[in-house]
């Protein structure tokens, strides 16, 4: 039995709105990402989530299911998203069993903390590769099915009470390179580029109907990126930075995915959505 469409997403949203879409997502076994997938999965879609560990990747699928009765979720792992061609066979399975691509969420990444006189050339590269050509790669493989994807949502208010879009895309990206934190250099550089990427995705692929956004989450409770920053940290310390006083939610994240991938996002296209209750405003890199 699902369960209550508050746990997941803000009632506000209709019912179904996602119907006959589907969601492709990678690092979708991840809180953040599983959290936007069970999202649309509530309101209607079908989704394909993409993973490096296959165990963790396919339950996540059959939980992410339970969202919705008749929910078709694929859990495909053993994918890494350094490699184009393993992604291009999971995009390959995922139009054949579900029929398309909507949507997309580049969320894999990859993060640890370490200065940069500790860092090798091997560790920066794993993680702009992770991060910067993970998700070019992402792009890349479902750009195909996102550009047929729009091309048959141009006529708007065909299903008055569904969302009458495709053709989205949206990269997960963070704010600390906004400011640079220290132990995060890697992280803020690759950052910085997924950010470039969804920007000059936008400007491409805007005349081909597809819209590209970032968000940008900040402390987000209940995240591996969360638990490190306040395991360094200490919870309180972080919290105390955030003007709205807490940390975020992935029900937060949710539902600026939904107002991205909905008819609310028809005409942002190029931004970036922080959702991180004004922290990055008090943030400095000491
Ligand atoms: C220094 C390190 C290191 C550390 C790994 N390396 N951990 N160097 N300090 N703590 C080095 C290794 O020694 C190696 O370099 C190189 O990085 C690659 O490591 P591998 O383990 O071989 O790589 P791989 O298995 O591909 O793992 C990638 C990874 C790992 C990025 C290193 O952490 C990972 O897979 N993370 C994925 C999950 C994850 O981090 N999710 C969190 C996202 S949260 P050498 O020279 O020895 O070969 C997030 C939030 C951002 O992104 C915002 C936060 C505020």
């Amino acid at each position: 039995m699902p369960l209550p469409k508050q746990d997941y997403v803000s009632d506000i949203w209709k019912d179904g709105i996602f119907e006959n879409k589907v969601v492709f997502c990678t690092g979708g076994a991840g809180s953040i990402c599983s959290a936007q997938v069970r999202a649309l999965v509530h309101l209607g879609a079908n989704a394909c989530i993409v993973g490096r560990n296959v165990e963790k990747t396919e339950n996540m699928a059959k939980d992410i299911a339970t969202a919705r009765q008749g929910a078709k979720v694929l859990g495909i792992g053993a994918i890494d998203v350094r490699n184009v061609e393993s992604l291009q066979n999971a995009v390959e399975q995922c139009v054949q069993e579900l029929g398309g691509i909507d949507y997309v969420i580049a969320g894999a990444a990859g993060n640890f903390l370490a200065p940069i006189s500790q860092l090798s050339t091997n560790a920066f590269k794993s993680v702009m590769d992770i991060d910067v050509l993970g998700s070019y790669n992402t792009l890349k493989a479902t750009l195909p099915h996102l550009i047929t994807s729009a091309s048959s949502h141009k006529n708007p208010h065909i299903h008055p009470s569904r969302a009458n879009t495709g053709g989205r895309i949206i990269f997960i990206s963070a704010t600390i390179h906004y400011t640079t934190m220290p132990l995060q250099t890697h992280v803020s550089v690759a950052k910085a580029g997924v950010d470039a990427l969804s920007h000059s995705t936008a400007i491409e692929f805007g005349p081909r109907g597809i819209t590209s956004n970032v968000i940008a989450p900040g402390p987000i409770a209940g995240t591996e990126g969360m638990e490190r920053l306040a395991r360094k940290e200490g919870s309180d310390q972080v919290k105390t930075r955030v003007p709205l006083g807490r940390y975020g939610t992935v029900k937060e994240i949710a539902d600026a995915t939904v107002f991205l991938f909905g008819d609310t996002g028809n005409f942002v296209s190029g931004q970036t959505l922080v959702v991180d209750g004004a922290a990055w405003r008090t943030q400095s890199a000491n």
